[in-house]
């Protein structure tokens, strides 16, 4: 893996003794508008914070579980908007002077491993990476349809993922890494992505 200056050069993240320590939805929401002034990445966060939330449901897990996902999904790009160039790094040094529950902070760090240098692990890791490029991309298609996630097919999204000049930054190399990282075939993941991001609570 080549050097990259956003590298955490860290593997271990927020302490055990903390676990199940979480940030109410207030605490949260607060930091998010605090920390973010871009709308549409806040857009983004709570997307990402809805998908994960919703997956975790579909397992099946409890309500502390299912918040620790959302919560991931949330916050994980909350320093990108004011310090690019120390993303992820302040945000997981907030949460852990938080003493907030290592396993949120670690799925932060792993959620890009070529930027960050950390390996999604954990389900909720692998998940986080695996839906934060696609959630980005599966809304910007539905920007582009007069009827927005309405009728979107499976195929209309690949299609776009293989036109290049589509919404060309997003990886298409992570979307297809996250997929094979999450044991999930990217055709379910986008149809999850379609079936539950329109209903996002954006506020
Ligand atoms: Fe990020
Ligand atoms: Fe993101």
């Amino acid at each position: 893996m080549e050097n990259n200056p956003l590298f955490l050069n860290r593997s271990s993240f927020g302490n055990t003794l903390h676990i199940g320590n979480i940030l109410s939805e207030k605490e949260a929401k607060t930091l998010l508008n605090d920390w973010v002034k871009n709308d549409k990445l806040q857009v983004h966060m709570k997307q990402v914070a809805h998908l994960m939330k919703a997956f975790a449901n579909s397992k099946g897990y409890g309500e502390l579980i299912v918040q620790k996902w959302y919560l991931a999904g949330l916050l994980h790009d909350a320093d990108w908007d004011q310090w690019p160039d120390q993303h992820c790094k302040k945000i997981i040094e907030e949460l852990e002077s938080r003493q907030i529950d290592p396993e949120i902070i670690r799925a932060i760090a792993s959620h890009g491993p070529r930027y960050f240098g950390v390996e999604p692990i954990s389900e909720m890791d692998k998940m986080l990476y695996a839906f934060d490029e696609l959630s980005g991309f599966v809304h910007a298609y539905s920007l582009m349809r007069p009827e927005g996630y309405l009728g979107m097919e499976v195929k209309g999204v690949k299609k776009r993922l293989k036109d290049k000049t589509f919404a060309a930054q997003v990886s298409r190399e992570d979307v297809q890494d996250g997929s094979e990282r999450a044991g999930i075939p990217l055709e379910e993941l986008i149809q999850f992505v379609i079936s539950n991001q329109g209903d996002a609570d954006l506020n």
